[in-house]
């Protein structure tokens, strides 16, 4: 019998899951109340409950409550304040301890895990939900333990059928990474839900973040029903498709075939095909030939209502920028600026303490535009979220102005910047690093 609540020391480096040799005895104290004063005395012993995974710490036994005590907390009834004393005397008809087995099924997963690992290995707490799947991004160190953590993450946690293990950094084109199943089904293809909406997806093969939910929401409610969205890195339409459903008119693009499979699968599923039209083009072939053919159409036809190009490839979109300048020459500038299109550009600055990530990302994209961007163009500059211990993702809102376009030559402008965005070149090299999450994560904040 063990006092203390924890699975026993001998499972320390467990690599086989022996979920026999996780049961307990522990001596567990109790009150026993008459079912009527239960909602006094909850209130009173609240905070010593004993929680334990499948186990109700208020049981009814004939037509009396047991409430079962953390015996860490409490031992014996001198234990309580005087205050509870007090109050308990008037409800309570029995207060004893009694012998109780906890087994592998009671154990929550840190706690199963703390008990494997050794000492010295910290338990991989971080991971993300996409669906029926758990994703963890495991360090070196957890490696040897990987099946245990898997199944231990599959035994543990409610609706998850499978579990998953990152197993590089995000580098390919199409910003998913390759990844190990640690325990469970093999299968990855997925639904989930953001903000109302429903999305099928397989996790494998596409790009999918469950941390960027509020952002996506928050984009989409700049634009008015009369918009045009042109997402040029759409994904499987985490943006085009609520913006569709707001009555915006949307050129939704993504050069990853399976991504433009499944967005067109979403579209249909969330029954938004009268707005959208999906392509399956490089993002640069999109902007030059899709978006510049619609844009320049409405101005000739005086069309009501907002441009919004949204930039979504943290790691790359301020390298597309350049589209502006290369492929509209001066009179289509000026049809296109009378009324500016908006541009939400996103990009990852690397952070040295005590400095302004958002103006990290304004510089970044200043650099490459060659131009400041005046307080008449800049409409937002947004912290999205910490990616990683240095590093940051910001949202940079602005209207792409005649005069950011007409200043100079652009290959001028260019050439005068080139050394800064390279001092800044490490902005765009992602790695995604999602498990080193700080409370900066947890952020909404805005800069401008
Ligand atoms: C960071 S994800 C964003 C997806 C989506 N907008 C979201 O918020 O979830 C970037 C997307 O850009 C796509 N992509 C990468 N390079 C591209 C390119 N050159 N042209 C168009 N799409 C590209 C990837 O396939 C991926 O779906």
């Amino acid at each position: 019998m063990t006092s203390l609540l924890v699975p026993p020391e001998s499972i320390r480096g467990m690599t086989c899951l022996d979920r026999t040799a996780f049961t307990v005895t522990v001596e567990l104290p109790f009150l026993k109340i008459c079912g009527t004063t239960l909602s006094k005395t909850i209130p009173v012993i609240k905070k010593y409950l004993f929680k334990k995974r499948n186990f109700k710490s208020v049981q009814r036994e004939n037509d009396e409550t047991v409430i079962y005590l953390n015996p860490m907390l409490i031992k014996t009834f001198e234990d309580f304040t005087e205050n509870e004393k007090e109050q308990l005397l008037e409800m309570y008809e029995d207060f004893g301890t009694t012998k109780l087995i906890l087994k592998y099924d009671n154990w929550a997963s840190y706690e199963i895990l703390r008990a494997i690992l050794p000492k010295e290995i910290d338990v991989p707490t971080s991971y993300s939900i996409i669906g029926h799947i758990l994703h963890l991004n495991l360090r070196d160190m957890h490696l040897p333990y990987k099946t245990i953590i898997g199944q231990v993450y599959l035994d543990t946690i409610p609706n998850i059928r499978t579990v998953l293990n990152k197993i590089n950094m995000i580098d390919t084109t199409f910003r998913n990474f390759t990844m190990e199943i640690l325990a469970g089904d093999e299968n990855t293809i997925t639904t989930v839900k953001e903000n109302g909406y429903t999305y099928e997806l397989d996790f494998s093969k596409v790009y999918w973040n469950p941390r960027l939910s509020t952002e996506h929401e928050t984009v989409v409610m700049y634009m008015k029903s009369n918009d045009v969205l042109y997402d040029v890195f759409a994904g499987i339409g985490p943006f085009a498709i609520p913006a569709a459903r707001k009555g915006i008119k949307v050129f939704a693009n993504d050069l990853n075939p399976e991504s433009y499979k499944w967005l067109q699968k979403n579209v249909v599923i969330n029954k938004v095909q009268k707005n959208i039209r999906c392509f399956n083009m490089d993002g640069r072939d999109f902007l030059k030939t899709i978006f510049k053919a619609d844009i320049l159409n409405r101005r000739a036809a005086n069309k009501a209502g907002m441009e919004h190009i949204v930039m979504n490839l943290p790691a790359l979109a301020v390298e597309f920028l350049d589209v502006f300048f290369d492929f509209f020459d001066k009179n289509e500038i000026k049809q296109m600026c009378c009324q500016p299109p908006t541009i939400h550009l996103y990009c990852f600055v690397k952070t040295n303490k005590g400095e302004d990530a958002c103006k990290l990302g304004q510089l970044l994209i200043e650099q490459k535009l060659g131009c400041k961007l005046s307080s008449d163009s800049l409409i937002e500059l947004h912290f999205v979220r910490n990616v990683s211990l240095n590093k940051d993702m910001i949202r940079v809102s602005f209207l792409l102005t005649e005069n950011i376009l007409k200043d100079e030559e652009p290959a001028m402008k260019r050439l005068k910047t080139e050394n800064t965005v390279d001092a800044l070149s490490d902005n765009i090299t992602e790695n995604n690093g999602e498990e080193q999450r700080t409370p900066k994560e947890t952020n909404e904040q805005k800069c401008v």
